[in-house]
């Protein structure tokens, strides 16, 4: 097969991203894990994150811990399926990348192989041997510092994290140490603004910022965040841009209603028989067929 020059509207690639973060243009992510969420997003984003943040937000886990492999790709390959034109990140759950090169590579694989374009980890230093091997084997490897969920029990919860000197060098020196490893962006998360622009100001990858302040090169939001999906606790740097679970419920409560009041469905709603078979039904009684069908008189 020969390979061709693509065309201007084609797939969101890391190299346009690159150029795109370089030119100062921001980059936009957001999470889908189905094919609904993955259509909805698309036409608005740069990359689409299927993230494990899954676990939490669809499957009612508490944490992303409890995410498997098995459940990753079983949501990589319905966004997948949509043929996404932003760039579609698979990220790996806990333990996928922790056991070993060859365990990582083979768990990273699948997600290349069901669609994704690349994956991301959380973590520095310790998993740097993992990003090398990835980008070895051709996998681009978006990296992930501050507020790891993965991490939560090390963390004891969710915490911003590099509020103090120490911790903040940390972060930054990681940073670094995943750009050099070959890893092509970053997410911050849940680390103070100011130093998320020293990081941003620093790196020659684009950092992606989730509670980390305006001064990285893009946002993620969780799509359930931002179209007000999630009841409960709101964390301070989710903006909702929709009553989306408010006005789904309202949709559903008329829907309950018209149903109970028998305002739906209406004939518009509804098929009907033609004339000459409408009288052969109306004739039918039970135990007294008559009617010519398979097998019959
Ligand atoms: O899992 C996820 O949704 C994420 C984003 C919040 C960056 O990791």
């Amino acid at each position: 097969m020969s390979h061709h020059p693509a065309p201007a509207s084609a797939k969101v690639t890391i190299p346009q991203l690159l150029r795109w973060a370089s030119e100062g243009r921001r980059l936009v992510m957001t999470t889908a894990y189905d094919a609904f969420s993955a259509k909805l997003a698309d036409p608005v984003v740069d990359i689409t994150l299927v993230g494990d943040s899954v676990g939490n937000v669809l499957l009612g886990f508490d944490n992303t811990l409890p995410v498997t492999m098995a459940m990753m790709l079983h949501h990589v390959e319905a966004v997948a399926r949509t043929q996404p034109r932003s760039l579609l990140v698979a990220d790996m759950p806990y333990l996928s990348f922790h056991l070993g090169k060859e365990d990582t590579l083979r768990n990273a694989g699948a997600f290349i192989r069901a669609g994704a374009a690349a994956v991301k980890l959380e973590g520095g230093p310790k998993r740097l041997d993992m990003v090398h091997a990835l980008v070895d084997a051709e996998i681009p490897v978006m990296g992930h510092l501050g507020l790891t969920p993965q991490s939560v029990h090390m963390m004891g919860g969710f915490k911003v994290q590099g509020r103090d000197a120490e911790h903040a060098i940390q972060i930054l020196e990681d940073a670094h140490k995943l750009q050099a490893a070959g890893c092509f962006a970053l997410v911050l998360e849940g680390i103070p603004s100011d130093l998320a622009q020293r990081v941003t100001e620093t790196l020659r990858i684009p950092t992606i910022g989730i509670g980390a302040g305006p001064h990285c090169s893009g946002q993620v939001l969780v799509l359930h965040d931002l179209l007000g999906l999630i009841q409960g606790h709101k964390p301070k740097f989710v903006r909702v841009y929709a009553d989306g679970y408010g006005t789904l419920q309202s949709a559903l409560q008329h829907w309950s209603q018209d149903v109970r009041d028998g305002a739906f469905p209406n004939a518009d709603e509804s098929y009907t028989l033609a004339e000459a078979v409408r009288s052969q039904v109306a004739q039918w009684q039970p135990g007294n067929s008559n009617l010519a069908g398979p097998g019959g008189p």
